[in-house]
């Protein structure tokens, strides 16, 4: 072997002080535009503390609002203050099925389930005497629940609402994307519950900013980036939703550039690619939901053009595509941003993809 091809490796300048701060678990040391909401979760379960009965929470908002992150927070923060609480995370992208769910459960009170298996009813009756019996109050956490079937979650909550009824009971926190989650469930189970509502909003290009700062700070070696370039980053994921993981990711992926290109700062035309990269990917995820309509639709929009343009273009009814645009601007796949012209007010279209992903 003449040189191994790893010789250099060793030599790459790094522009990260510690790259795990852009990892997707990693728990900022503080949370940062999210009192509110934090404040609200707190004061709903700590009655907890002093053994009473806690109610239970609805949580929903956009993605990349916090939701997660506050929710494990707050909880972390709550059991190493107080011994007699114990929780349970379950992400319902992973365990969707009432057998999946109550196991899990099982497994907070230290039930040996048989190796063979047990039928849900004969797991729930040992997790009921156990509830009875329990030393400590548990909470479970069910995160991304839209993801369960509204038949199975119906009965889910309900069975779960229905042991609570007990001395002891379950104190649960329920995370969703879905406004509407609880108008999905079953009469009976509506009934059977008590949901607090907290809802987390977008966040707006200062927020991010301050978030942002802090993953700068801890992340990157000093002057990696200007304020300039995190102002530029927090204004991108702002029209991209108010996500933070957005803003993060698009921090990492353009340092991850320079980087590769042996540069020490984070340059305006890395920043413009690594943003142009998290469009595609976010675009071609959607892609597939849409219509031949729709893709025709979106392939007569210039980045920039006037909706009143647009309109006279026919390509579908003036009313259609007034819908359309207002769907794409939700899920955003574009924006449309109002200007003054002198005129009066205008609004334009901008696209949030690159146009070559339509014809791919
Ligand atoms: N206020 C904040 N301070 C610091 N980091 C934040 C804040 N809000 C969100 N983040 C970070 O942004 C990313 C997304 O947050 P999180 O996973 O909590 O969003 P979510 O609302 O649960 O989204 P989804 O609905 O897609 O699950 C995470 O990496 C998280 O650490
Ligand atoms: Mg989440």
């Amino acid at each position: 072997m003449k040189k191994n091809i790893f010789a250099d490796s060793k030599k790459i300048n790094t522009l990260f002080k510690d790259e795990s701060v852009f990892d997707i678990d990693y728990c900022p040391e503080e949370i940062h535009a999210r009192e509110r909401e934090t404040s609200e979760i707190k004061h709903l379960l700590s009655p907890l503390i002093t053994k009473k009965k806690a109610q239970d929470v609805l949580i929903y908002g956009p993605p990349g609002t916090g939701k997660t992150l506050v929710t494990k927070f707050i909880l972390n923060h709550l059991i190493s203050y107080s011994s007699n609480i114990k929780f349970l995370y379950i992400n319902a992208i992973s365990d969707k099925t009432k057998h999946s769910i109550l196991h899990k459960i099982a497994l907070l009170f230290d039930i040996v389930l048989p190796r063979r298996g047990l039928a849900v009813d004969e797991i729930f009756q040992r997790i009921k005497e156990s509830l009875s019996k329990a030393s400590f109050t548990p909470i479970i956490v069910i995160d991304e629940i839209d993801q369960i079937s509204s038949d199975a979650c119906s009965e889910i909550l309900y069975d779960l609402s229905r042991v609570s009824e007990n001395k002891n009971r379950f104190c649960l926190i329920l995370i969703t994307k879905n406004k509407n989650f609880f108008l999905n469930l079953d009469a009976r189970t509506q009934s059977s519950l008590f949901l607090n509502n907290v809802p987390f909003s977008r966040y707006s290009p200062k927020q991010l900013k301050e978030i942002l700062k802090e993953r700068v700070e801890y992340g990157l070696i000093k002057d990696v980036i200007s304020d300039d370039f995190i102002g530029y980053v927090a204004g991108f994921s702002a029209k991209r939703g108010g996500d933070a993981r957005i803003a993060i990711d698009l921090l990492y992926k353009s340092a991850k550039l320079s980087e590769k290109q042996g540069s020490l700062k984070i340059s305006k035309k890395n920043l413009l690619e690594a943003a142009k990269l998290i469009d595609s990917i976010k675009f071609s995820e959607k892609k597939s939901f849409l219509s031949e309509e729709q893709m025709v639709f979106l392939k007569n929009i210039e980045d920039g053009m006037l909706t009143s343009e647009l309109y006279k273009k026919q390509i579908v009814s003036e009313r259609s595509a007034r819908r359309y645009l207002s769907l794409f601007e939700k899920q955003n796949i574009l924006r449309i941003e109002e200007i003054n012209t002198g005129k009066g007010r205008k609004r334009k279209i901008f696209l949030n993809f690159e146009k070559d992903l339509l014809s791919m």
